[in-house]
């Protein structure tokens, strides 16, 4: 090994005795008796694998998951800060679990991620909600069984803010809700500071997993039949910046596509100012990694884009389109587009129209500004008025449904290899696909088998949602 990678795995392990110690002593406290854990998850895709580390611990200390919260002695409510939306969601489910707890005292309630890893709102729960029992942010998941027994010790209630330098370590299980699809962090936290955001404040510096430890887990799913992979980081192409690893983003991609079998990955999400030509190459040469691309633009103005300290301007961003497109013929480009960031004018908003119109994104996840307290973008002068915001959004979605049908249209009649994912959740009676590309299509339920790739005919499309049978007719 060399020096690094000794580092890194030593990095890996720090904490590991009193996380064992802790997991012992609740597994000893619960005595071998049911008790259910009841876990609810907010956010986005690394809050869902956060909590399928949640999962993971809470079965290892002698919890049985559950997915009602009444009957838990264990309620988990894993949080998003992103919008303010997401926090006032989250605030207002976290009130309705006070009865749980008015019926069953004993009931640990603790809330995590990254609503709690803001001070104001560690303190508000701890002021208002009194039937929280603790909090810790998503840096201190390793904590979870040492906070957890001390309070079922009979400790005081606990509010744990985020270290300034959170450790990266390797040995808490995760329970995977699937076992043909699963999510793969290869770092945490964001050292971007887009003017707008609140990650960086509440998920802290970059850090990357070691490209070993990344490795080992790819492949043990590869070889435990999972067929779908996607590597998750706020920013994945600054992946290994800083740590010496001699690996970046491009070589890990690399390195992961000698692992053989029948699977592909993906990543997410890709910052534009640091996509770069080797990454698509890369993409290219791999036999592993699925023609997919999300590149959030976030706005087609230049000036916008300053101002959100975004790091590129709109030219740049369809240069880097272009090339992926020449590289990766066919390859599904979506993005995440924002209105009504502040000073954003008519002009700057008919220059994200235009963008749109030049690249024809597949499909594009569309967000309202929302100002986030402590970021740079909240005290901006020029806050956009909330009719404004709304009737911007109503344009861009005109705009982008009716891009995304006429690609869509253009597959009609296509045979298409898709990972058959369950029952959709929308139309009954249908099976949820998904194309290399992640597109969705409905097959009827009953002629396919969940967790494998199948050969589809697409028979009918629209804006959001591909329809199909299987292509042997049966
Ligand atoms: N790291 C990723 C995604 C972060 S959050 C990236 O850089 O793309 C996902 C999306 O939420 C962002 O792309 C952005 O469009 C949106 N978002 C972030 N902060 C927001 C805010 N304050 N108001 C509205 N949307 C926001
Ligand atoms: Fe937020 Fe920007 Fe980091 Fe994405 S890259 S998480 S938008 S600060
Ligand atoms: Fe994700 Fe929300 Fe945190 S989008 S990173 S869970 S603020």
């Amino acid at each position: 090994m060399s020096d690094t990678t000794e580092n890194a795995a030593r990095a890996g392990d720090e904490g590991i005795e009193s996380y064992r110690e802790s997991v012992a002593a609740v597994r000893e406290l619960l005595g071998g008796r049911r008790v259910y854990a009841y876990i609810l998850t907010f956010g986005c895709q690394q809050n869902e694998a956060d909590s399928e580390k949640l999962a993971g611990m809470a079965e290892q200390m002698g919890y049985t998951l559950c997915d009602e919260p009444d009957i838990a002695s264990l309620i988990v409510v894993n949080t998003c800060a992103v919008r303010e939306h997401a926090e006032k969601k989250a605030l207002s489910v976290i009130g309705q679990f006070k009865h749980c707890k008015r019926r069953n005292p004993g009931t640990v309630i603790a809330v995590c991620g990254c609503m709690v890893s803001q001070r104001h709102r560690a303190e508000e729960l701890k002021e208002r909600y009194p039937y929280v029992d603790l909090s810790f942010g998503t840096s201190d998941l390793r904590l979870f069984p040492s906070l957890l027994l001390e309070r079922l010790k009979g400790g005081r209630r606990s509010f744990t803010l985020p270290p300034d330098r959170p450790p990266v370590p390797e040995y808490m299980p995760a329970r995977r809700a699937l076992n043909y699809r699963a999510w793969v962090s290869i770092m945490y936290g964001c050292d971007n500071y887009c003017s707008y955001c609140i990650v960086p404040y509440v998920r802290g510096r970059e850090r990357s997993r070691s490209p070993e430890a990344v490795e080992a887990e790819v492949r043990g799913l590869v070889e435990s039949g999972c067929l779908d992979i996607t590597l998750l980081g706020q920013n994945v192409n600054s992946y290994g910046r800083g740590c010496g690893f001699g690996c970046d983003f491009p070589g890990l991609i690399s390195r992961l596509s000698r692992i053989p079998g029948d699977h592909l990955l993906r990543f997410m999400t890709s910052h534009p100012k640091d996509a770069t030509r080797e990454l698509a190459d890369v993409m290219a040469s791999s036999g592993h990694v699925a023609r997919q691309f999300h590149l959030p633009a976030q706005s087609g103005s230049d000036r916008v884009l300053s101002a959100m300290n975004r790091g590129y301007t709109a030219d740049e961003y369809i240069g880097k389109v272009s090339y992926i497109r020449e590289k990766l013929p066919g390859c599904v480009l979506t993005s995440d587009i924002m209105v009504g960031f502040p000073g954003e004018t008519e002009e700057d908003f008919a220059a994200t129209l235009e963008l749109m119109r030049t690249v024809r994104f597949d499909m594009v996840y569309s967000f309202i500004y929302s100002p986030r307290g402590g970021t740079p973008a909240a005290s901006m002068p020029d806050q956009v008025p909330e009719d404004v915001k709304g009737d911007r959004m109503r344009r861009l979605l005109e705009l982008q449904t009716s891009i995304s049908a006429q690609i869509n249209e253009g597959l009609e009649g296509r045979t298409m290899r898709v990972l058959c994912c369950g029952p959709s959740r929308t139309d009954a009676g249908m099976l949820e696909c998904r194309t290399e590309g992640w597109k969705q299509v409905l097959v009827p339920a009953g002629s396919l088998e969940e967790g494998r790739y199948a050969d589809v005919e697409i028979t009918g499309t629209g804006a959001f949602t591909l329809r199909g049978t299987p292509a042997d007719g049966k």
